[in-house]
């Protein structure tokens, strides 16, 4: 077991990513700035839509502390989403009510000629503002993290234009047309790198890297499709600010822990809810994981939210670790749950004898 050693920073999410066990873990959750909050549907119905909410300054602050000011997390995510990428090369992004993202579809390799050569950092502007006016007001301790999607998560909303189920037609894209399916990938993530240096010139601390489709990713393309472009953004950033800090979350790759930490180079992996915690031990020793409380058992409460809870402690007390959730919060969690998760985290250490308790 790593020592409890002094943090070599003094925020307690930073400190786990540099490799140091902390105990009680720091805690943040995916999707923390959102609908289960009284107070963000209360924003949301202010603002003309999704986006515009995203691209003001002032609105997209208050949303990204709202969390914050709630239950204290220990990291604070900026308020926005992984499809401004495409916005700001030309691929205009809404959000219909109830349904989700829509963006006009690549739907042949001549659909690229539209996209803009490099991304435009202008139309980003607002995100980079809110970076810095959310770093003013956050309480010391308190991390602020930037975040962006993975190139093949990007691009399967690109080419399908909205949400889907399988990713049928990014897959079906990428074996028709593997070059322009490359140039694709190649290009978001160029637009990633400068992107995430705005980010951290702006003032995040840290920023995490969302491959959520990693598990539609067919095994043999794993690399070229996912691993090997977050290798380059991570590497792009760091040539550039050396010690950025990366977590890769790559939804669906529980079991190659330690191949993604080590082909991405991330800093720490997030690890979703279908991951046994108990399993992780030994796996990897010393390196950072985020994880991986099912969000479904945060939703339903009770005795098993309290299981679960339990067994993320006890499975990943053993390593740097930082409590949050699989995937993100769902909209009908209750924020009772909330607070009683997190006063079981911020309870203390969970060692095999309390963690049989009911
Ligand atoms: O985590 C946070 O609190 C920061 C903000 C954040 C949002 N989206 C806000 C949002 C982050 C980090 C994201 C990432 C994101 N967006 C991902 C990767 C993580 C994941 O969930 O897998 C993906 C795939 C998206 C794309 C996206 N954005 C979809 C499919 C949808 C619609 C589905 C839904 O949940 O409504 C969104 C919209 C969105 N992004 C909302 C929020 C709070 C809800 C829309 C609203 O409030 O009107």
């Amino acid at each position: 077991m790593p020592p409890l050693t002094s943090p070599s920073s003094s925020k307690p999410v930073l400190a786990v990513l540099d490799g140091v066990r902390v105990d009680p873990p720091p805690v943040w959750l995916m999707r923390q700035a959102g609908r289960f909050l009284p107070e963000y549907r209360a924003l949301r119905a202010r603002a003309a839509s999704f986006m515009q909410l995203a691209y003001d300054p002032e609105m997209a602050t208050e949303a990204t502390l709202q969390p914050i000011r709630r239950f204290g997390f220990d990291a604070a995510i900026l308020f926005s989403d992984i499809l401004v990428v495409p916005d700001a090369m030309n691929c205009q992004v809404s959000f219909v009510e109830g349904e989700g993202p829509r963006l006009p579809a690549i739907e042949a390799p001549d659909g690229l000629s539209r996209l803009a050569g490099e991304i435009d950092l202008d139309r980003l502007a607002p995100v980079f503002e809110a970076i810095s006016l959310v770093k003013a007001a956050l309480p010391p301790g308190c991390a602020l993290l930037g975040f962006c999607g993975a190139p093949f998560t990007v691009a399967c909303y690109m080419i399908a234009g909205r949400s889907t189920s399988d990713l049928a037609p990014a897959r079906l894209f990428a074996y028709r047309h593997p070059l322009a399916f490359a140039e694709l990938i190649e290009r978001l993530a160029r637009a990633s790198i400068a992107y995430l240096l705005r980010q951290f010139k702006a003032g995040a601390e840290a920023v995490q890297i969302f491959e959520s489709f990693a598990s539609a990713v067919p095994h043999p393309f794993l690399e070229p499709w996912s691993l090997g472009p977050m290798r380059r953004i991570v590497e792009g950033v760091r040539a550039i600010i050396p010690d950025a800090r990366v977590i890769v979350f790559a939804r669906g790759c529980g079991a190659k822990t330690a191949d993604v930490a080590a082909a991405t180079r991330a800093n720490a992996v997030g690890i979703d809810w279908t991951v046994d915690p108990t399993g992780m031990r030994g796996q990897a020793p010393g390196l950072p994981l985020q994880g991986n409380l099912d969000p479904l058992a945060l939703a339903a409460g009770g005795a098993a939210m309290r299981r679960a809870v339990r067994s993320v402690m006890s499975g990943f007390g053993d390593r740097p670790h930082i409590f949050n959730l699989g995937h993100g919060v769902v909209p009908e969690t209750p924020v009772g749950h909330v607070e009683e998760m997190l006063r079981m985290v911020r309870g203390g250490v969970w060692t095999e004898r309390n963690a049989s308790s009911p």
